[in-house]
């Protein structure tokens, strides 16, 4: 066979791509990504720019992180992996120092509040993969107040922790959430892991509330019983 062969190409992709060891959550963001370029904000390590052009997801990919140690990261592992002609860096504060357009977007491992500035950057493209480790309900009530239709809100499991993640698109609508929704999100599409991640939640509230009777952690606890239901 010939280097030019497609099948043997793509196997050599493939083959490549299991040398990132990706686990879960990362498999999960990947499986959303499908267009030319692809931005990965605060990519860190560089597995999901990497992961996105192995599995020919995006044809190419602006890797942008705020901190220029964690860029250099993900430089190294394209070197590795002989990809650097398929992936531009950025030192960035989200959008700001990237100048070329983009399809779509991962942002993922930051809080909620720092993915909300970040996609309110004029360059922000109308796809966005979210995989925010905090204050995910604030995230959701931005989402509520511009215009997306949700192509996913619902929860990975890797390593034993549960992970949100969020896909959206521009659309004419506004999403509604309520307030148990904007907290623990919407299960969609449905995943086993949803309501995994509720009765661990259970567990631990009720915990809390039998050494300290806290009135936030009641209602907290009401919203995950109100979920529970369905
Ligand atoms: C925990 S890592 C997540 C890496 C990868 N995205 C993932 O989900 O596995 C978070 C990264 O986001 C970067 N970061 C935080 N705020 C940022 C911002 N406003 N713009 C760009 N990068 C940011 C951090 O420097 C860090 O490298």
């Amino acid at each position: 066979m010939e280097l030019t062969d497609n099948s043997l190409i793509h196997s050599q992709l493939n083959g490549e791509l299991s040398k990132l060891h990706l686990d879960e959550r990362l498999q999960a963001l990947l499986s959303y990504i499908d267009c030319d370029t692809l931005a990965d904000i605060g990519c860190d390590h560089g597995k999901i720019s990497l992961g996105a052009i192995l599995s020919r997801k995006a044809k190419f990919v602006v890797a942008a992180d705020i901190s220029k140690s964690c860029l250099e990261k993900a430089i190294t592992l394209a070197n590795n992996f002989n990809l650097r002609d398929k992936i531009k860096f950025f030192v960035s504060n989200g959008f700001q120092s990237i100048t070329r357009k983009v399809d779509q977007a991962v942002i993922a491992g930051m809080g909620g509040i720092e993915i909300t500035k970040i996609m309110s950057h004029e360059n922000c493209p109308s796809r966005l993969i979210l995989a925010p480790h905090s204050k995910c309900d604030i995230l959701r009530e931005h989402i509520s107040c511009n215009n997306y239709r949700i192509v996913c809100d619902n929860i990975v499991k890797s390593q034993k922790k549960f992970y949100p993640v969020i896909v959206l698109e521009k659309s004419s609508h506004k999403p509604c959430y309520c307030s148990s929704e904007l907290m623990y999100g919407k299960n969609l599409p449905q995943s086993p892991y949803f309501i995994e991640m509720l009765l661990e939640q259970k567990g631990k509230l009720e915990k809390i509330l039998l050494e300290n009777k806290n009135e936030n952690i009641a209602k907290n606890l009401a919203m995950v019983m109100e979920l529970l239901k369905f």
